[in-house]
């Protein structure tokens, strides 16, 4: 079997077509269990909730099991229900963050706009903007596009995601110890001292000016945590406040990033496309005002493109592990305590009885006969609801922790990048 990223969810696919949508398999000394289809993710998923929203324990050795994306039980309960409460209370998903979003977009267009005519690589713009956007929340101030420093944080987070094989680490752990870095984890256990030296100074920085009667951002809200309500029992510990603060970085940027860089790239291929969102976004709002999230309700197409990049550009194809805490049985199968439980997103974002031509973008298919936005809780890219993602919302819809304000950023960010492209056509159109 491969296990290179790109290859290996065709052969997940002709493993299914052989044993069907749940298979066992033995790697290295790890056993793993792939789950494919709506109907299996669904029935374990999410009604087996309890039993499956541990993390698998190659996943804690890094973080000690700090943080929240890696981190099972008790802790994970505390610290992610804290994390919910706490980035909702600066804005996260609501409309109160949309002026940051807004302010962080408009910088964003006058980025790009000093490129005038030459070509460039809009990846590391796109992260940098995401990411300041994340630093607003978490250390309460954004990083110029110059920071020397900042950028070379965001250059060893995207690395950290790109180039380390976690799937092979957590199969043969034995790789790692072999001379060399086949598995990448050396690179990455640079990177991360690197990262951590980061987020320590903005800690260090943050207490030495701490003021308990202004709360500016998340580290201060875990801090004053820390000295009013912990207790013997809770986790709110230093480490904790870095993982967490981590994770944001890790899992909020890249994801973020990339989905616009999709909806970027299927825009310019289809320009019919990027065409209806101009009209739409023109005749339901204007072109004086930029759109925002009080008109998502008027701009079902918009919505529908946002749905169908978010669909076909499937950025977390396998989600992320989970691990199985006591055995659980599946139609008559047994799945033991200890498995690491692979969530095959693909074989439902890419499944031609949900979405017919599946490999086409069609923002259509997300637009019922009555000419509004449905059907994105046929597929989630925030992976199945639940625990480890968040707030359940029938099958499918994954509210992972951040997926109301990457719906915000997504759909602001493309939306803006739509009106903006209008603006222009409107310069071409008089010039
Ligand atoms: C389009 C953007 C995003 C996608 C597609 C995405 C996808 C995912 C997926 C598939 C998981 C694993 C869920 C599971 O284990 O079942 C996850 C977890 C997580 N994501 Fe995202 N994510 C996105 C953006 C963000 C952002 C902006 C943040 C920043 C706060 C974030 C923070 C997290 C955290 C902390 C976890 C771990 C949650 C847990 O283990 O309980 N994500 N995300």
């Amino acid at each position: 079997m491969e296990m290179k990223s790109d290859e290996r969810t065709e052969d997940f696919a002709r493993l299914r077509k052989q044993y069907g949508d749940v298979f066992h398999l033995k790697l290295g000394l790890s056993e793993f269990v792939v789950i494919n289809g709506a109907k299996a993710l669904h029935e374990l998923i999410v009604k087996q909730a309890d039993a499956l929203s541990d993390r698998p324990e190659f996943m804690h050795k890094t973080s000690g099991g700090n943080g929240i994306g890696a981190a099972s039980g008790d802790r994970w309960k505390e610290q992610r229900s804290f994390a919910l409460r706490t980035l909702r209370g600066f804005g996260f998903g609501k409309r109160s963050l949309e002026n940051q979003i807004m302010d962080e977009v408009n910088v964003f267009i006058k980025e790009i706009e000093k490129f005038e005519e030459s070509p460039f690589d809009i990846s590391h713009l796109l992260s940098i903007s995401v990411s300041n956007i994340i630093c607003s929340i978490v250390f309460g101030k954004r990083f110029g596009h110059d920071d020397v420093k900042f950028l070379h944080i965001i250059k060893l987070i995207h690395a950290g995601l790109s180039r380390t094989n976690f799937l092979m680490v957590g199969m043969t752990k034995m790789l790692q110890y072999l001379p060399g870095d086949i598995t990448g984890v050396k690179a990455a256990r640079e990177r991360r001292r690197m990262i951590t030296e980061f987020l320590e100074e903005q800690v260090r920085e943050h207490r030495e000016t701490f003021d308990k009667e202004n709360i500016r951002d998340y580290i201060d809200a875990f801090i004053l945590e820390q000295q009013s309500h912990s207790t013997p029992e809770s986790f709110y510990s230093d480490e904790q406040l870095i993982e967490t603060i981590r994770n944001f970085f890790s899992a909020g940027t890249d994801t973020t990033a990339t989905t616009l860089k999709w909806a970027i790239l299927y825009l310019i291929k289809n320009p019919r496309i990027q065409e209806k969102m101009f009209e739409e976004i023109k005749s339901e709002i204007g072109d004086s005002v930029s759109p925002s999230m009080e008109h998502k309700q008027r701009l079902p197409y918009c919505e529908a493109v946002i749905a169908e990049t978010q669909r076909l550009g499937n950025i977390a194809p396998l989600s992320l592990p989970h691990a199985v805490k006591y055995d659980v049985t599946w139609n008559g199968y047994v799945i033991p305590k200890g498995s690491t439980l692979i969530l095959n997103l693909t074989s439902v974002c890419m499944d031609p009885d949900i979405f017919p031509e599946p490999n086409e973008f069609k923002p259509e298919r997300f637009i019922n006969k009555d000419g509004h936005f449905e059907g994105q809780n046929k597929f989630s890219p925030f992976s199945i609801d639940l625990g480890h993602s968040g707030e359940i919302n029938n099958w499918g819809v994954v509210r992972n922790i951040a997926a109301e304000g990457v719906a915000n950023i997504a759909a602001e960010g493309v939306a803006n990048i739509a009106a903006e492209r209008v603006a222009n056509f409107e310069r071409l159109k008089s010039a």
